[in-house]
């Protein structure tokens, strides 16, 4: 029996480079080894307020960059979060055995309390679905017995709670109801930092657009973009741990352009930074530029296509879980 994976992706924001190193590119090389599922979490996006209409473009856009990233609907299932209600129901059930002090401990409810509130993330006016976003997380995973989900190292901490909340169920209710999942990391793409900041993470809900390069970006938007993007002090091209800015894009020029770091450091000895940032966007271009094409050859009723019958591949999975959770806590069948 494979073992099964399952990771998602918010519909909000402009998917980056980030998203890309860090899950999605991964996920296409483990669908050939596992039993995979990947989920569009348009529940989890509404945690911030969103326009409806985007919210929908949003969502088609993701399954997209799934499908030009690789991502086979014949080996796998991909789908949309809202199409399986189990998720929610699951969700109220461990809401019961959830602790607040476990979720006020989460670093990204507190990076979004800040976020949505303006005022510093004052506790009171916090979205409730901010603080239990952490809760839905551990039901998409739980409900389909998922063993790995192959995530960027941000969301090692949501990981943790699903394994500690699964436990706890099933201490409680019976031990084989919930497989125990482990998060599955890949060392390179781990964390992309931002552009403008290479102390914090490369992110979609950054202010400023010269934070990320978007899947989305053109080629004159790459190469303003890394003209701006922030360098160190020195003007050799070395990858080294105090040399963070630079570090951060060698990595992405070795991701994209299939070079180790080492490699990089060579094609640039006796060159300074201009060439450096010159020859990375054009990496970064080249890598965009297929994708993007793959992207628009999709229509959005083939895809609403796919994600529909994507639900329907794993619908069975989800009722089958729930129903055996609901015999457990005592609910009437
Ligand atoms: P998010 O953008 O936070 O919804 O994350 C979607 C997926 O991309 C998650 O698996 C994250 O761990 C991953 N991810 C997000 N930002 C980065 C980043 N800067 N570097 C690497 N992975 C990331
Ligand atoms: N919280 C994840 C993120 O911000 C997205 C997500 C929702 C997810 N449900 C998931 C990831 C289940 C993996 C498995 O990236």
């Amino acid at each position: 029996m494979k073992k099964r994976i399952f990771s998602g992706v918010a519909p909000s924001g402009n998917l980056h480079i980030g998203n890309y190193l860090g899950a999605i590119k991964n996920w296409v090389k483990l669908q050939e080894e596992y039993d995979s599922i990947f989920c569009v979490v348009d529940m989890h996006a509404i945690t911030m307020p969103r326009d409806p209409e985007e919210l929908r473009k949003k969502t088609i856009e993701i399954a997209k960059i799934y499908l030009a990233a690789g991502i086979d609907p014949e080996k796998c299932a991909i789908f949309i979060q809202s199409h399986i209600a189990e998720h929610a129901e699951l969700m109220w059930i461990l809401n019961t055995i959830a602790k607040t002090g476990e979720l006020s401990r989460m670093t990204q409810f507190k990076d979004k309390a800040e976020l949505s509130t303006g005022d510093g993330g004052s506790f009171e006016n916090v979205p409730l679905g901010i603080f239990n976003y952490p809760i839905l997380m551990v039901a998409d995973i739980l409900l389909y017995n998922t063993d790995l989900v192959p995530v960027g190292e941000d969301q090692l901490q949501h990981i943790e709670i699903t394994r500690t909340l699964a436990n706890r169920f099933n201490k409680r209710f019976g031990e084989d109801t919930f497989v125990i999942p482990k998060s599955f990391i890949t060392r390179e793409g781990q964390r992309i930092m931002g552009l403008d900041n290479p102390m914090k993470k490369m992110s979609k809900s950054a202010k400023s657009e010269y934070n990320y390069i978007a899947l989305s970006d053109d080629a004159e938007t790459v190469r303003r973009k890394i003209k701006k993007a922030v360098t160190d002090s020195g003007s050799e091209i070395v990858y080294c741990e105090d040399k963070p800015a630079l570090k951060n894009l060698i990595n992405i020029y070795s991701l994209l352009g299939n070079k180790n770091p080492k490699e990089v450091e060579k094609l640039f000895i006796g060159k300074g930074y201009s060439d450096f940032k010159s020859d990375l966007s054009e990496v970064i271009i080249n890598f965009l530029k297929p994708f993007q094409e793959k992207m628009n050859e999709l229509s959005d009723e083939k895809v609403l296509g796919i994600l529909r019958s994507g639900a329907e591949k794993v619908r069975p999975l989800a009722r089958k879980k729930l129903i055996e959770v609901k015999k457990k806590i005592g609910f009437m069948l």
